[in-house]
């Protein structure tokens, strides 16, 4: 695997040349599942509906989450958003409804090296953010995610991974490695950018290293499997 991969200069360079175009490829990579699986990793958070929590989404992107948040929380509070590409946060911000704005903190911020406060965190969510990190980097996130949270906090992360033994393994690794590759070729002027998920999702494989981070860091942590594994949502507390 090209540790270059996982250097986080290189993924932000990646995500501004994706920003304006990622939504789209994102939905339509995933014919859709996407938006369910976005749902599901709120749903494992399992805050109340009428929680008014402050929290962090992990590399945010271009704030896919947070339409599912507020739907399911119409009364939360601040979500501070961090991700390391400004052309994602800008892909954010043209797009956030006017009534969302507000309560969005934007942060151009390495999730890896930021100095959020300690315990400052109601909840912290991520999606599709893990898997440019390598094992080193999902301990060094597992602290950060146990610093931030205020004890007894949840957290809830989804990520797609490489469900091997999946009855659907063989096609999904063509459509990740092959078709969408192709596609991307053809359609947005040979760029070879999301084409990279195919790597990606490998080098993220069944996501023990985020499990056993997490465990490291002194958060309980469950899984739910999606899709055959498809999609791995890592959930769990930092205990009190
Ligand atoms: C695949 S996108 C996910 C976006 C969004 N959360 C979603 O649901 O689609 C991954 C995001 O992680 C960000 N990212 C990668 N490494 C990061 C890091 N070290 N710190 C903060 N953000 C990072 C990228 O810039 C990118 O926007």
């Amino acid at each position: 695997m090209d540790q270059d991969l996982y250097e986080p200069a290189r993924v932000a360079a990646v995500f501004d040349r994706c920003s304006r175009r990622y939504r789209g490829w994102s939905s339509l990579a995933s014919f859709g599942v996407i938006h369910y699986w976005r749902r599901l990793c709120v749903a494992a958070l399992g805050l109340p509906r009428e929680s008014t929590a402050c929290g962090v989404d992990l590399m945010a992107g271009t704030g896919e989450l947070w339409p599912h948040l507020l739907a399911r929380h119409p009364r939360l509070g601040r979500i501070t958003a961090i991700d390391i590409s400004p052309g994602m946060h800008a892909a954010a911000m043209a797009r956030l409804h006017a009534a969302r704005a507000g309560r969005i903190t934007h942060l151009c911020a390495d999730m890896l090296r930021t100095d959020l406060p300690d315990g400052s965190a109601d909840f912290a969510v991520s999606s599709f953010g893990l898997k440019t990190f390598n094992a080193a980097q999902h301990r060094v996130m597992a602290r950060q995610i146990a610093r931030i949270l205020r004890p007894g906090a949840p957290y809830a992360l989804i990520e797609a991974a490489d469900p091997d033994g999946w009855v659907l393994h063989p096609l999904y690794r063509i459509h990740l490695d092959r078709v969408l590759p192709l596609v991307e070729r053809l359609f947005l002027d040979g760029a070879q950018d999301f084409a990279m998920l195919g790597a990606y999702t490998r080098g993220f494989g069944d996501g023990q290293s985020v499990v056993d981070a997490l465990a490291e860091a002194g958060l309980s942590v469950r899984v739910r499997r999606s899709f055959g594994g498809a999609a791995l949502c890592f959930h769990g507390h930092k205990p009190h």
